[in-house]
């Protein structure tokens, strides 16, 4: 590829324009109110370079692209052992919202659905810790990673908890098996709180790339995430980030992603990139129906596949 970075991005955005496939997503009334054309990527290095095109500087509310950061907080705060006796590391080959329990162990089967999700929210700080607590924890620990103060848009949680009935009845069945001991209410106040923190596709470059470069943020060179734990978050994105399309994705695409219902998506290439898009109209599975296609240029073009 010879063409500079920027056009080169602004090339995949235009390539792209035309491909209006999909809808926004419109179980919660805010996101039905999402701009349906905007359309940005930013690249991050992990010597710390960055380029942008399109809207990248655009706020949309994080939704599903917090569980792999989530999940490595939790980690950080109650160790591996504690966490995976919460939650499990396989693909659940079912759609995110499903409830995808174990056998037997009733765990949910990873934190990149929300019933996994659910839980990694419960198990931040500490035990005995409250739910003001492990939200602020939610947004500090995001804010960190962004190198930016990030914000919790209260008229997207609101609106979110309105409609937060299925959430609410995997949390339910959750602390019935004892996952957790939170009331259900509580437990999906705070992960709706988590999800409605507002980053724009810059934003989720730069959180990438802390993870692509080892849990060292590339601007700050202040280690905000530890090896190992970086490690594990990768690898379940890897495995369960793209929902039941996650095997497709994978070997098709080849980079670690997670994306999330307001059009958010998130790859991570290990020593390489952090890449962050938005564009909200959703594919089938809930994710970015134009992500998934710029991400399969980006693959080709550059030679992204890790196999
Ligand atoms: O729990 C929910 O339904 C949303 N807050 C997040 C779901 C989500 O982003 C799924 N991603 N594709």
């Amino acid at each position: 590829m010879h063409t500079p970075v920027p056009e080169y991005l602004q090339e995949v955005l235009d390539g792209l324009s035309g491909h209006v496939d999909g809808a926004v997503a419109d179980y919660i009334p805010e996101l039905a109110a999402a701009d349906p054309d905007r359309f940005g990527i930013a690249l991050m290095t992990t010597s710390g370079r960055v380029h942008a095109a399109g809207d990248a500087d655009a706020e949309f509310s994080i939704q599903s692209v917090s569980k792999p950061f989530i999940y490595a907080a939790a980690i950080m705060d109650r160790g591996l052992p504690r966490v995976l006796r919460s939650v499990g590391v396989e693909p659940s080959g079912e759609a995110f919202d499903e409830l995808s329990l174990e056998q037997g162990s009733h765990r949910p089967r990873n934190p990149m659905i929300n019933a996994g999700a659910i839980t990694a929210h419960q198990l931040l700080v500490g035990e005995g810790a409250t739910s003001a607590q492990r939200t602020d924890r939610a947004r500090a620990f995001l804010s960190v990673l962004a190198d930016r103060e990030l914000r919790i848009d209260e008229a997207v949680m609101q609106s979110e908890l309105e409609t937060a009935d299925r959430n609410l009845a995997l949390a339910h069945l959750l602390r019935n098996y004892g996952i957790f001991s939170t009331c259900a209410h509580e437990a999906v106040a705070g992960y709706t709180a988590q999800c409605s923190i507002m980053v724009t596709a810059r934003d989720l470059a730069v959180m990438g790339a802390c993870l692509a470069n080892d849990g060292v943020q590339p601007h700050t060179g202040n280690r905000v995430v530890p090896s190992d734990v970086a490690r594990q978050t990768l690898s379940v994105m890897a495995a369960a980030g793209m929902y039941d399309a996650a095997g497709t994705w994978f070997s098709e695409v080849g980079i670690p992603a997670k994306s999330g219902v307001s059009g958010g998506m998130l790859g991570v290439l290990p020593g390489q990139l952090g890449i962050g898009l938005f564009s909200p109209r959703l594919d089938e599975h809930g994710n970015s129906a134009r992500g998934v296609e710029a991400f399969r240029r980006l693959s080709s073009d550059m030679n992204l596949h890790l196999m």
